[in-house]
């Protein structure tokens, strides 16, 4: 990309956000008390409580808004479809349920309780995603409030189930594409590469989650009586995980790197000139060496390469002093993070029948697949791009960087598939933000520029 110039912001936009500065403060600080936990049955009023907040605050400032009711939690539709003829759509994606809390003695100040320290506000969602959402929806309202109306035509899409897998989207976007069709979808929910570094995402990886439940004897034994001769299925389970990579970090599952296309010469290039710090890297994180793949840098690994991660693991007797047991059952979660063009159920199938295949005899186990999601690469040329790349660049005063990401969000996908429409991810959060754990925030600067960088992307998509 050659540098884009940078836009100006129209001046009664900005005013507008200087005068009403604390109120768009507020109204977050209210939508962040709602503690919209996905996971967590005991929040289902909570869920309602923060669409009926995004319906009614969407309607309140001139959208028309419907709350569709799905089998788990709502998706909350709002639009503004009254730009000049010929004014492009756009589809913006949100998420407003959050991660559970816990452990909530991590926090130094309560998870649902918003409190602006050193410049940067705390609170579960503040980053991922309610903020990023709530600051869209502001730039909307500066328009609406200051013009009387947007330059392009635009759809809200906020769904309550990103974070337990977004089960039910798929089908409702599946189902509503004529009404969803738009030139371009946009979406916060990603970090910058760097403070006052702007970035533009080029991918993101997919996502194959697992369960695997080791049985061995119909139940515990003791040890002494049996070990020896019983197979035991904790040390059956430590095999088959030992089994998914070998000795130099790679994943030895065979086929697993079938599909895997190479990531273009230019994007990996673009990626080794990033100011990438891994002695920062590992100091932050409190660790002395990194590992992985390899014959990649850090950033490749992250951003480039699949992997294969134990997220947790039980069996046994784990309480206070000794207990001499043969545990009866073993239960492993393990996920796989997918980079084009691997696909979750091809990949979970591959990794059920290597763990048959090793599977010492003795034991039974069952592999069961909980959810996932496929990876994403942009084109990243095209209106949308060009247009995001002059409001980053006028609003944080530096042009965008290229950048990609670990993480998964498994609708980008859909969009891309159902709605064949380019999209642009640019998150305003950091690293260190602390996403799904104790102590979550977003800055004041990246929540404040990222409105007005949103606000102005909308004039710059419609011709400057
Ligand atoms: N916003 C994140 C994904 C993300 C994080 C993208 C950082 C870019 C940078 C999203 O809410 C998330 O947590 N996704 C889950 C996947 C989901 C299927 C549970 C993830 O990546 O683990
Ligand atoms: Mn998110
Ligand atoms: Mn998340």
């Amino acid at each position: 990309m050659t540098t884009p110039s940078a836009a100006v912001l129209d001046p009664k936009l900005a005013d507008w956000f200087d005068t009403n500065d604390q109120r768009l403060h507020d109204d977050l600080f209210a939508f962040l008390r709602i503690p919209s936990v996905s996971a967590r049955s005991e929040h289902k009023p909570d869920m309602q409580a923060a669409a009926k907040w995004l319906h009614d605050h969407c309607a309140r400032i001139g959208m028309t808004v419907e709350t569709h009711a799905t089998a788990g939690h709502p998706i909350v539709v709002a639009e503004w479809r009254k730009a000049a003829v010929g004014a492009p759509t756009v589809l913006i994606y949100g998420h407003y349920d959050v991660q559970p809390a816990e452990p909530l003695e991590l926090w130094t100040t309560p998870a649902f309780e918003p409190t602006i320290r050193d410049g940067n506000i705390y609170a579960r969602g503040s980053v991922d995603d309610k903020g990023q959402l709530w600051l869209h929806i502001a730039a909307l309202e500066a328009h609406l409030a200051t013009r009387g109306a947007l330059p392009v035509n635009v759809i809200v899409l906020a769904e309550g189930e990103e974070e337990v897998g977004s089960e039910h989207l798929a089908r409702f976007i599946e189902e509503h594409k004529q009404r969803l069709a738009c030139d371009a979808c946009v979406i916060s929910d990603s970090t910058m590469f760097a403070p006052g570094i702007p970035s533009i995402l080029s991918s993101l990886r997919g996502l194959a989650y697992l369960q695997v439940d080791v049985t061995g004897p119909n139940s515990d034994l003791h040890s002494g009586m049996y070990g020896g001769a019983v197979v035991n299925p904790a040390t059956a389970l430590a095999r088959i995980v030992a089994s998914f990579h070998d000795a130099d970090g790679r994943v030895a599952i065979p086929g697993f790197y079938d599909k895997v296309r190479l990531f273009p010469d230019a994007v990996r290039e673009g990626m080794r000139a990033l100011p990438f710090d891994e002695s920062e890297f590992k100091h932050h994180l409190g660790v002395e060496a990194l590992g992985g793949e390899p014959g990649y840098t850090t950033l490749e690994k992250l951003w480039t390469r699949p992997t294969c991660e134990v997220n947790g693991m039980l069996s046994g007797y784990t309480g206070e002093g000794a207990k001499t047991v043969l545990p009866g059952q073993a239960m492993l979660k393990v996920s796989f993070r997918l980079v084009p063009d691997q696909d979750p159920g091809e990949i979970a199938a591959l990794v059920d029948a290597h763990i048959q295949r090793v599977a010492p005899k003795g034991i039974t186990v069952k592999v069961t697949a909980l959810h996932g999601g496929h990876p994403w690469r942009a084109e990243l040329n095209g209106a949308i791009f060009d247009a995001a790349a002059r409001a980053l660049h006028g609003a944080f005063g530096r042009a965008p960087v290229i950048i990609g990401e670990g993480g998964s969000i498994p609708v980008v996908n859909d969009f891309a598939r159902i709605l064949h429409a380019p999209v642009l991810l640019i998150g305003f959060g950091l690293p260190g933000e602390n996403a799904h754990a104790p102590d979550e925030w977003i800055s004041q600067v990246n929540f404040r520029t990222g409105m007005r960088a949103v606000a102005s992307l909308w004039d710059e998509l419609n011709g400057g």
